[in-house]
């Protein structure tokens, strides 16, 4: 199972999510069943570490992430991935905008996962530190809910 998380810039959210999500993975002894990745739908910080807001949050949580570089998503990650998630409405309207007809992958909102449908995770980057922090919140109760449903769709464990 392979879950793909896509923000604008790869910088903040979306870096937030892949480190966030693969820790929870691993605290639910699931981090060799689901591979984790994440890009950006622009190219303006391709190859840049995380902001170092969005550094400093996630270790305050025990997560790092500095390891992670800004890329921008390519044609092929919709045949690699069971699931592309958006962190907002412009990075889904994008990602579904370049999707190719015979794409098999779940795409939506990551939110859905945290049972608020329709619901965003705010951009960070032009706001306070308090962003940041809402931004790994709202992470935090994704990931739960999305390895629940991954947990249906994996062999028995
Ligand atoms: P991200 O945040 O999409 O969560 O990585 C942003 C990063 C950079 C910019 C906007 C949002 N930017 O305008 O450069």
């Amino acid at each position: 199972m392979r879950v793909l998380f896509v923000c604008l810039g790869n910088i903040c959210r979306s870096p937030s999510a892949e480190g966030v999500f693969r820790a929870h993975l691993a605290k639910h002894g699931l981090a060799d069943c689901v591979e984790v990745d994440s890009c950006g739908v622009g190219d303006w910080h391709v190859g840049k570490g995380p902001d170092p807001r969005a550094l400093d949050a996630a270790s305050r949580r025990g997560f790092d992430i500095s390891a992670l570089r800004a890329r921008q998503l390519a044609p092929s990650d919709y045949q690699t991935f069971d699931y592309i998630l958006a962190m907002d409405h412009d990075n889904l309207d994008a990602i579904r905008q370049a999707c190719p007809k015979d794409c098999q992958a779940h795409i939506g909102l990551f939110l859905e996962f945290a049972g608020e449908h329709d619901r965003a995770v705010p951009d960070p980057y032009y706001g306070g530190e308090q962003g940041f922090e809402e931004v790994l919140d709202l992470i935090e109760a994704a990931s739960e809910g999305l390895i629940e449903e991954l947990r249906q769709r994996l062999p028995r464990q």
